[in-house]
């Protein structure tokens, strides 16, 4: 894809604060930085819209709640649609870490995951919305 050129003014504080955010987060320069925040920006707006998405819900849970596990078990299998892969990692003896692949309408993949934290005594659940171009 061709690179277009274009100036940009800045107040000093919000120009302060963009060099802040280049160092923080090691962007090469600031276009790679503004560039980067676009792409949050519109990747957040496909989320809120019912475009095609992806991204992955990451949960922990202990798995000696039986009732607990079944029923992120159940849930997985009845919005399989959406569901790419799962991984499962036993993070210590009591504590499992899934990382949950998903792709598919956003407000399909929302009420997923606000199915995933209505779970009572589950311990985290963590959405990581992501997309292409
Ligand atoms: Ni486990």
């Amino acid at each position: 894809m061709a690179i277009k050129r274009f100036g940009v003014s800045l107040d000093s504080n919000l120009l302060e604060e963009l060099d802040r955010i280049v160092s923080r987060d090691h962007h090469p320069n600031r276009s790679r930085a503004i560039g980067s925040m676009i792409k949050k920006q519109i990747i957040e707006e496909k989320w809120n819209s019912d475009e095609i998405v992806a991204g992955a819900i990451v949960i922990v849970y202990d798995h000696n709640k039986k009732e607990l596990h079944e029923h992120v078990n159940g849930l997985q299998h009845e919005y399989h649609c959406l569901i790419l892969a799962g991984q499962h990692i036993h993070i210590d003896e009591h504590n499992c870490l899934e990382v949950i692949s998903i792709r598919g309408k956003a407000y399909k993949l929302k009420k997923l995951v606000d199915k995933m934290n209505a779970i009572k005594s589950i311990k985290h659940v963590e959405l990581v919305m992501t997309g292409t171009d």
